[in-house]
């Protein structure tokens, strides 16, 4: 019977796949992609859960994203119990001339707590001084401070902050475990110490990755109030662990313009179905402390789980997307990445958006980034990269016509 099963259902894949409306492929190898994709059977972007289907961008925003997201928080990231608290309070703690004169460098601290607490992030920003208000990119930075010199003492690849001033954009950058700790501890300190209701850690309540998205939402307070950056033109960019939490901090956040995950892998741009290298089962076991507990019921059971990360990414049109993997990394699996990349077009299609510009996989380090979803596979292994952060810059020059400082 199975065999049987799988035809049929590899067929529906197919017509369902192409009455989602995907651009029709025009050649083998693009239709290579398009099969991969509706072989995995995934769950349907343009189908509420009541089944009925989803054809203008309207319908899409006020009944299928609202579920989908509920479907994220319930079952994979996990649900924040707080928003902005009341209480959250911005310090300057430094402020100076830095890059010899080309930028201003600020330190904030970002606190927030109640009667069980404090917390604080601690913000490095950089502000072009010529380009006021300046585009900025947040980091949430998952390699800690030593990348984050706010003297520049310390120059830091992975967190090129001079190349981002040369082109015209503000850098900001914070540490994850700011927020909460990298490791599993029952939840016991950072934001769910002060945040989690008495009765405890319930099994959709946040993990560390919704935590740290968390607090790129409230470093996002604090930008929007600073007047030398453009709160209409903020992206939020993290690199493995800390690109999943851009993606939720994309998907729960609406102010992120621009979210950029860097070979993010299982749990971020990585679709689950079909996924090559690390899988469900071995992220909860590694890391039980990123996602929420009922995400732990999926391990092995990827079919059974009513998203994928198409969906995610979905969640995020009709705003800007740039996925990039390393052709190294075959834990995060670059191709299941890319077909993430194609398979949100059916969404961002709703809104009048193409797709990404390609289906075909692309050749190393030949970016793609012509529409408003951006891919590039870079060479080499699993990092961020000065290149990286390069095409990050291409992509957002396009959309917002940023030019270099001087020119
Ligand atoms: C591990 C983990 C990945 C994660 C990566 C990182 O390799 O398995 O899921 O992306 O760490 O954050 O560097």
């Amino acid at each position: 019977m199975r065999p049987i099963r799988n035809i049929v259902g590899l067929f529906l894949g197919l017509v369902g796949y192409a009455m989602l409306g995907y651009a029709t492929p025009t050649n083998q190898m693009e239709q290579a992609v398009a099969h991969e994709i509706a072989a995995l059977q995934l769950p349907p972007a343009l189908i509420t859960n009541e089944g009925e289907p989803v054809s203008s961008a309207a319908t899409w925003l006020a009944r299928r994203r609202p579920e989908l997201l509920e479907s994220f928080r319930t079952n994979v990231y996990g649900r924040q119990p707080v928003g902005r608290p009341a209480n959250l309070t911005f310090t300057m703690v430094s402020e100076t001339n830095s890059m010899a004169g080309l930028a201003k460098a600020k330190q904030v601290t970002i606190s927030y707590g109640n009667e069980r607490g404090t917390g604080a992030i601690h913000l490095v920003l950089f502000i072009p001084m010529s380009r006021l208000p300046a585009p900025c990119f947040l980091l949430i930075c998952n390699r800690g401070a030593r990348n984050l010199d706010p003297t520049r003492q310390l120059p830091s690849a992975f967190w090129p902050a001079e190349a981002l001033i040369r082109r015209g954009y503000a850098a900001a950058a914070f540490c994850n475990t700011d927020v909460a700790p990298d490791r599993s501890n029952g939840f016991t300190n950072g934001v769910y110490a002060l945040y989690d209701p008495p009765a405890g850690h319930a099994p959709d309540a946040w993990g560390a990755i919704a935590a740290w998205a968390w607090g790129a939402s409230r470093v996002m307070d604090y930008l929007a109030t600073d007047p030398g950056i453009d709160p209409k033109r903020i992206a939020v960019v993290g690199h493995s662990r800390g690109g999943k939490a851009a993606l939720w901090a994309g998907a729960e956040d609406d102010r992120f313009a621009l979210i950029v995950s860097n070979d993010s892998g299982s749990t971020g741009a990585a679709l689950a179905r079909g996924k090559q290298g690390e899988n469900i089962r071995a992220i909860n076991r590694v890391f039980p402390h990123w996602f929420c507990r009922n995400y732990h019921h999926f391990a092995g059971r990827e079919n059974e789980l009513p998203v994928d990360q198409h969906l995610l990414a979905g969640l995020i049109a009709p705003r800007l997307l740039y996925i990039a993997s390393a052709t190294g990394d075959a834990t995060s699996d670059p191709r299941s990445e890319f077909r993430t990349a194609v398979a949100v077009g059916s969404i961002y299609q709703l809104f009048g958006l193409g797709g990404l510009p390609a289906t075909r996989f692309p050749a190393p380090d030949s970016p793609v980034i012509g529409g408003a979803i951006g891919y590039h596979i870079r060479s080499g292994n699993h990092d961020l990269t000065p290149y990286d952060w390069e095409r990050f810059m291409d992509f957002a020059d396009q959309h917002w016509s940023v030019s270099p400082v001087g020119h």
